[in-house]
């Protein structure tokens, strides 16, 4: 295939990552952007060299000659925009999450399971940073044995994003969905995708989106608006697998914490890893406990890098060269594990699968 044609649907601030990647990759042609917003869409059509503006993501579909798109509008639209996509015949990269309920996600499913062979690719980003790829060719060879248990904390101490991601109605929940969904996915990759036997979890709206501190800024979303906030603020979760394995996640926008907090850990029967803050595999080795400590021009998750890594991959997969490592059953899978978190919340009681 010769240089394809992409056409990028919301130009808010993580689209930022998407232009920028697509436009360092010879392959591509940044062709068409869309954003219900006239002149966030024509300012990154400027930058980037695109022929085509719209503020309606039908027309933007409609150009015969697009060959595929990437969707980073709000969540409450990636089901219908990617679905929408799939009948017009392109191939879809999505980000994260996939949607906002369970029954969006099989739709979207379906929808590629009809398409001629497109391929639809979850934004599960943190699937292609080199920390992560490094340690799955350790799991991979068995170097951890059997991965029985895991762990993730991602605690932003101040760090709800305001706008839509504070509106349940356009998010589909707080930091649950927006950051347990990237923490999630990557122990549930790195574990080997087990089946998931039962889920409990608890969540919880405690403080609001503190938009009275100062002194300390954060990441925030292109319409900021503090004045609406109906997510939770903190959610737990204890998952448990059919093959015994369990994980074990905390997120939070806000708590009152001394510090943020990032870490991924893996336990297994032969080693064990920490993904994050930074690559380090623990093993034994006659009969003395070791830690190895990979030599790698980033042992924690480059953003830059791991955003070109992913979109690099998804021109591939559009190519016709390789398949997805992030598909559409991957991205159901999660968006049935975040469901029922959010279910033994409101419930109390644990979700068996
Ligand atoms: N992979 C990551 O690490 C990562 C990081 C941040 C955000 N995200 C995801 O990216 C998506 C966008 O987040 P953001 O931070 O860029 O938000 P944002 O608010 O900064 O940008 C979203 C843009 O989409 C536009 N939009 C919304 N609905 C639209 C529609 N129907 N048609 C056309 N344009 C539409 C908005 O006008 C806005 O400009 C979300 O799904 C979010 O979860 C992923």
């Amino acid at each position: 295939m010769s240089v394809i044609k992409i056409g990028i649907i919301g130009a808010g601030s993580i689209s930022d990552m998407h232009f920028d990647s697509y436009a360092k990759n010879p392959q591509v042609e940044i062709y068409a952007v869309c954003d219900l917003n006239q002149s966030r869409a024509e300012e990154k059509a400027i930058k980037f060299g695109a022929q085509h503006v719209m503020t309606d993501y039908h027309e933007l579909l409609a150009l015969e000659e697009l060959d595929a798109v990437s969707i980073c509008t709000w969540n409450n639209s990636h089901a219908e925009i990617a679905i929408s996509a799939l009948k017009a015949d392109k191939h879809v990269l999505v980000e994260k999450p996939l949607c906002k309920t369970v029954e969006e996600a099989e739709a979207i499913q379906k929808a590629v399971n009809e398409s001629n062979g497109k391929t639809l690719q979850v934004g599960f980003v943190r699937r292609f940073a080199s920390n992560t790829q490094v340690l799955k060719t350790f799991i991979d060879a068995g170097d951890l044995g059997d991965i029985y248990y895991a762990k993730a904390s991602c605690l932003r101490v101040l760090g709800n994003p305001g706008g839509w991601f504070a509106d349940q109605e356009r998010s589909g929940g707080g930091p649950l969905i927006d950051l347990g969904v990237h923490v999630i996915d990557l122990c549930w990759y790195l574990m080997g995708k087990p089946k998931v036997k039962s889920v409990t979890g608890n969540t919880y709206n405690k403080l609001g989106n503190r938009a009275n501190i100062q002194n300390k800024s954060y990441y925030k979303a292109a319409d900021f608006d503090s004045n609406k906030n109906d997510v939770e603020d903190l959610a737990n979760t204890l998952i448990r697998f059919e093959n015994g394995a369990s994980l074990m996640v905390d997120v939070s926008f806000t708590l009152h914490a001394k510090e943020e907090k990032m870490e991924i850990h893996l336990f297994g029967e032969r080693g064990g890893a920490q993904i994050e803050p930074a690559l380090e595999i623990a093993t034994e080795k006659h009969n003395t406990m070791l830690n190895l400590v990979p030599q790698m021009d980033s042992r924690t998750f480059d953003f830059v890098k791991g955003f070109q890594d992913e979109i690099n991959h998804f021109v591939e997969c559009v190519q016709g060269k390789q398949e997805t490592i992030s598909p559409v059953e991957d991205g159901v899978e999660i968006m049935k594990i975040l469901t029922a978190i959010y279910d033994s919340s409101k419930t109390g009681a644990e979700i068996q699968f």
